[in-house]
């Protein structure tokens, strides 16, 4: 690629962090930045329940925008869920109000797995017609990220039904039956990179894995029944554009990651942003890493703390600023949009006195 990505973009600051290129601050886009914290998603969904909300592109757009206009990130995401895919593979999936996304009949065995068929991209042709459409009211205002869950992570909603605390019934199976929990996975995996293609084929401009619950496996638990299927999807995917990879919790992996086809990796608060860099910058971008409770403390403390996480990075381009994980829904908006203003600000000091003496 050249020096500058997408000409027709006014804002390539994200992908030009993807791609370790020098900025002039740092990028920021926050994990579930589309959602329940923002007053004008509210609105929208005491009008539709959250499916129909997925599946119906006008909304879409207008609710993966909202983050663009009211917070100024330099990214935005397509509103959906990981969730999705599993549905396209046969899965009922039902919304309950305060509980979350449960499916009614989970996979348990081999007999549950084989009523279900692999995904094909036109089975969530609504989410491509969301990009599309988003692509659309974006008006090349910032870069449109789309996503899918890891295969890993997409298993445990699968084999539990719903969101787990230990994972007991999903881990229960992979050691019960290694060889259909490996079945289920190349399933998920070669599904799961055949979508993120399509979403790129339909406008998307990067991509991201959300590896979750990467982080609950021993290390060669997560080589065997994670990391493994992470780099099948990623070489289904085949470099349709650059891919960041979040696996929350995955110490261990890290060297790994970098070396797994991704352009971003993308790590949770637990870690220190310096020690990741010195591990794998020469080898990726690095996504993160706020606690997003941070985001309920006064915004001096806010500006602190992101001053704090970019000084830890230091000056080398390759810096995306996130949360850790998700925005979480009692997150004041204003807060939020404090902290993309302080990253702007604290960043753009920082690039130009350190470019400047390194020039
Ligand atoms: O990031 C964005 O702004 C895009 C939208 C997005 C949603 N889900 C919308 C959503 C994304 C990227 C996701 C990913 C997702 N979904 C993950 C991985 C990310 C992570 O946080 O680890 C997981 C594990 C899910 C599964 C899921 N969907 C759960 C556990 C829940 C209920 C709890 C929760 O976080 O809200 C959902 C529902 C969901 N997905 C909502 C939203 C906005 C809330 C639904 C509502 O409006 O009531």
């Amino acid at each position: 690629m050249n020096d500058k990505a997408k000409p027709e973009l006014q804002n390539t600051t994200f992908l030009d962090a993807c791609a370790r290129r020098e900025v002039e601050y740092t990028p920021i886009w926050i994990m579930r930045q589309a959602g329940r914290y923002l007053p004008s998603y509210q609105e929208v969904r005491s009008r539709v329940d959250f499916q129909t909300l997925c599946r119906t592109p006008d909304l879409v757009a207008e609710v993966s925008v909202q983050p663009v206009e009211q917070l100024g990130v330099d990214a935005a995401i397509i509103f959906s869920d990981i969730l999705v895919l599993p549905e396209a593979m046969g899965m009922e999936l039902t919304m309950v109000e305060n509980r979350g996304p449960v499916f009614p009949a989970p996979v348990r065995n081999a007999a549950d797995f084989d009523r279900l068929h692999a995904a094909t991209p036109s089975e969530l042709q609504f989410v491509t017609d969301g990009i599309a459409r988003t692509k659309k009211a974006l008006a090349g205002r910032v870069p449109l990220i789309g996503f899918c869950g890891s295969p890993w992570t997409l298993f445990t909603y699968m084999v539990e039904g719903h969101t787990s605390r230990n994972f007991s019934v999903a881990k229960e199976l992979m050691f019960r039956e290694p060889e259909l929990t490996h079945r289920i996975l190349g399933t998920l995996a070669d599904s799961a990179g055949a979508y993120l293609a399509a979403q790129v084929a339909a406008g998307a401009d990067a991509v991201q894995i959300f590896d979750s619950w990467g982080g609950v496996l021993s290390p060669p638990a997560y080589r065997e029944f994670s990391l493994a299927y992470l780099e099948r999807a990623i070489n289904v995917f085949n470099r349709a554009a650059p891919l960041i990879l979040f696996s929350k919790g995955a110490h261990h992996a890290l060297s790994a990651l970098s070396q797994s086809g991704a352009d971003v990796v993308g790590v949770d608060w637990t870690h220190d942003l310096g020690s990741v860099r010195r591990a794998v910058g020469a080898k990726v971008a690095v996504q993160g890493n706020m606690d997003p409770t941070t985001l309920f403390a006064p915004p001096e403390v806010i500006r602190e703390e992101a001053r704090r996480i970019l000084g830890e990075y230091g000056t080398a381009p390759g810096h995306i600023f996130n949360l850790g994980h998700g925005i979480l829904p009692e997150t004041d908006p204003e807060h939020a949009k404090a902290l993309v203003s302080f990253v702007h600000e604290e960043s753009r000091r920082f690039h130009a006195v350190e470019g400047g003496k390194e020039r």
